[in-house]
């Protein structure tokens, strides 16, 4: 079974509905979009940075909890200059993406490792490697996941269980569309490509990642040779 974090938009969305086409059993959080009627028994309101609710969200699943998959999709950005910055606004960036990202790992690590199997596919992003401006808070957050995703790799290898980052470069889907069009025509002149990635391409990503078991503690960099 599938867990999603923040599949009520973006790249969360387009893959649980991939997953499901398939006949897949996932379920998904939103926080603030409301999923469709249809969709709401395998969507839970949840606050991936609250470790309680977290936890419970967990035990309520118990029974279905079989082969987890979890795709930490959930994400949040906060774009100022460093010395203009707001340090709550700054500091939410971080208990979002990172430790709500750790969140969901350690109350689903129990169950893995219970079971001998796990997948774990956190979407982090080339921010963290290019240095872009404005970006100090949600880079941190994002290249934090890869000293995360190295020590929980290691301490679960012979647990049937791995886990990986996506470093995604930009993409045509979900939080792009809130930057305003001169900046997007300013992103692309900066891709090799011209181009914002095909979702598609983190599909075929994810299957890759589920289906290989020697890859570990790994990061996949996807930005059509940005970086
Ligand atoms: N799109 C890209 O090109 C790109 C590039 C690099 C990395 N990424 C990463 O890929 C992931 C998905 O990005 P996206 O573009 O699909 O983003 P998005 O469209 O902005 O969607 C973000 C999702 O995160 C959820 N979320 C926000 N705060 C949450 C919280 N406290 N608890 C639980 N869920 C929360 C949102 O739920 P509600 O709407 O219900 O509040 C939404 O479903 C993010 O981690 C992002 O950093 C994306």
């Amino acid at each position: 079974m599938i867990i999603i974090t923040g599949a009520s938009r973006g790249i969360g969305k387009f893959l649980m509905e991939k997953f499901r086409n398939e006949g897949e059993t996932v379920y998904g959080t939103y926080q603030n979009t409301e999923p469709q009627p249809a969709l709401k028994p395998f969507m839970k309101k949840l606050d991936i940075s609250d470790h309680v609710a977290v936890k419970d969200w967990v035990n309520e699943l118990t029974d279905k909890l079989d082969h987890v998959i979890l795709l930490n999709c959930a994400g949040i950005n906060y774009n100022a200059f460093g010395h203009k910055a707001d340090p709550d606004k700054w500091a939410e960036v971080i208990r979002i993406n990172l430790i709500g990202t750790f969140n969901m790992i350690n109350g689903l690590l129990p169950v893995m490792r219970e079971q001998k199997w796990g997948r774990i596919i956190n979407l982090s992003s080339v921010v963290g490697l290019k240095g872009i401006p404005g970006t100090s808070a949600y880079s941190a957050s994002k290249t934090g996941m890869y000293g995360l995703t190295k020590s929980i790799a290691v301490e679960n290898a012979t647990m049937g269980i791995t886990i990986n980052n996506l470093r995604l470069g930009y993409f045509d889907i979900g939080m792009i569309s809130d930057v305003p069009e001169k900046f997007q025509q300013a992103i692309k002149d900066m891709i090799p490509t011209g181009e914002f990635g095909n979702p598609d391409n983190i599909w075929n990503a994810v299957n890759f990642l589920i289906k290989s078991d020697y890859v570990n503690g790994s990061n996949l960099d996807m930005n059509a040779g940005l970086v």
